[in-house]
């Protein structure tokens, strides 16, 4: 048994589905299901009688421990958090709840937990948090990639507050000797990614005909990775990482923003070609740049690739095109979680 937090979001929810179509082992999937989290992502484990789904937050001390005491998961792997930068923008108080109070209550719970047991499961737990590249800062254009031991540097409230909860991990495995990994990603993309990041609201403001925003020049770099293949990653640090260290995690695909919106418009044209014949690309429109914008994210994946023989198994253009087909082939997923408060952050942001 293993305990998810954040399991009805985008990696959570890939990560849920993977798991349980190449193990047996049930999972108890906590998820407190903010705008970001969606039930639909686990319809097809929903039945399962190997995925208890709990709904409450990772903040909430009693429920973890209460869940910990019962299920006795051998590990706990966190991807409950507040994820998007421009929201941490408008309101960073939800994101130093969640991911930093959230995450240190979490860290409460298991060690009140783990106090209570034997040495032998005290050895072989395992708490996985899930973090992000970001915590790093901005790379200059010609900079080597963000190794483990680069300084962190956040400097938008969502990656500040990420690297106060990687701190917080870190410390509860000095201090208490917490059975701790940890995973620093870069970009994700694929099925289930919420349109309020570049990639699905891209798809999506195309088909729908609105314009497709880009900020500033749109040359800021980020290193794409296909999220079945962060979940891959996930797996082998949980099976064969070595305790208290860091491991980052990216796909080598470095890709300027323009790039990225100039490719997602060349796939849908072959895929879903305009009547016209026009390109979507005609409804790509440079807007307001978001405040201190990173301008490069890169990562060095070498000790996870050195050390665990990790390696991705998409590349960017064949991750890109199964993401489209996806998007195209579950247009009733969009419709669902782009209504209600989905358009009221639309019209605030993009004004
Ligand atoms: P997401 O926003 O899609 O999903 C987050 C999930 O956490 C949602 O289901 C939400 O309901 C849940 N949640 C929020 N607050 C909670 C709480 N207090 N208790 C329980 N559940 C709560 O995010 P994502 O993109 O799936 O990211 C998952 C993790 O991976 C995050 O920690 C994020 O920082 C990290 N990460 C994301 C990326 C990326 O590109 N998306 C890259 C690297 C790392
Ligand atoms: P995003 O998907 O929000 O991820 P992050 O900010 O965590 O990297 O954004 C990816 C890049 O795309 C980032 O440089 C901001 C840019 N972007 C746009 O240009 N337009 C948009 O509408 C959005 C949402 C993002």
């Amino acid at each position: 048994m293993i305990l998810v937090t954040g399991g009805a979001g985008f990696i959570g929810a890939n990560f849920v589905l993977d798991w349980l179509a190449l193990h047996d082992e049930p999972i108890v999937n906590l998820d407190v299901l903010t705008y970001a989290g969606n039930l639909e992502n686990l319809a097809s484990v929903w039945n399962d009688p190997r995925h208890l789904f709990v709904k409450g937050s990772i903040a909430d001390y009693d429920l973890v421990a209460g869940l910990l005491r019962s299920h006795r998961p051998r590990a706990v792997l966190n991807f409950a958090a507040e994820s998007h930068v421009d929201r941490s923008i408008h309101g960073p108080e939800e994101f130093i709840q969640t991911n930093v109070v959230g995450t240190f209550r979490l860290l409460e719970a298991i060690r009140g937990f783990l106090a209570l047991q034997d040495e032998t499961f005290r050895e072989s737990f395992r708490f996985l948090h899930v973090s992000t590249d970001e915590v790093y800062g901005s790379l200059a254009p010609a900079e080597a990639a963000f190794s483990e031991d680069r300084k962190y540097e956040p400097n938008s409230p969502y990656s500040a507050s990420k690297a106060a909860s990687d701190h917080l991990v870190r410390a509860y495995h000095h201090t208490y000797g917490l059975p701790v990994l940890t995973t620093n990603c870069s970009n994700n993309y694929g099925p289930y990614h919420f349109p309020e990041k570049l990639i699905p609201l891209v798809i999506h403001n195309a088909l729908s005909g609105k314009q497709i925003p880009i900020y500033g020049d749109g040359m800021q770099v980020r290193d794409w990775l296909f999220v079945k293949d962060h979940c891959s990653a996930i797996r082998r640090v949980l099976e064969s990482g070595k305790v208290g260290e860091t491991y980052n995690v990216g796909g080598r695909n470095e890709l300027t923003n323009l790039s990225v919106v100039n490719t997602l418009c060349e796939i849908l044209d072959e895929l879903r070609p305009l009547p016209d014949r026009a390109s979507y690309k005609s409804q790509i429109t440079l807007v307001r740049d978001r405040p201190g914008h990173d301008r490069r994210y890169a990562i060095d994946a070498a000790k996870i690739e050195r050390e665990l023989n990790w390696r991705p198994r998409e590349t960017f253009d064949t991750g890109i095109r199964k993401t489209v087909e996806w998007y195209l082939a579950n247009e009733a997923w969009t419709e669902n979680v782009t209504s209600g408060s989905y358009r009221q952050w639309i019209d605030r942001q993009y004004q």
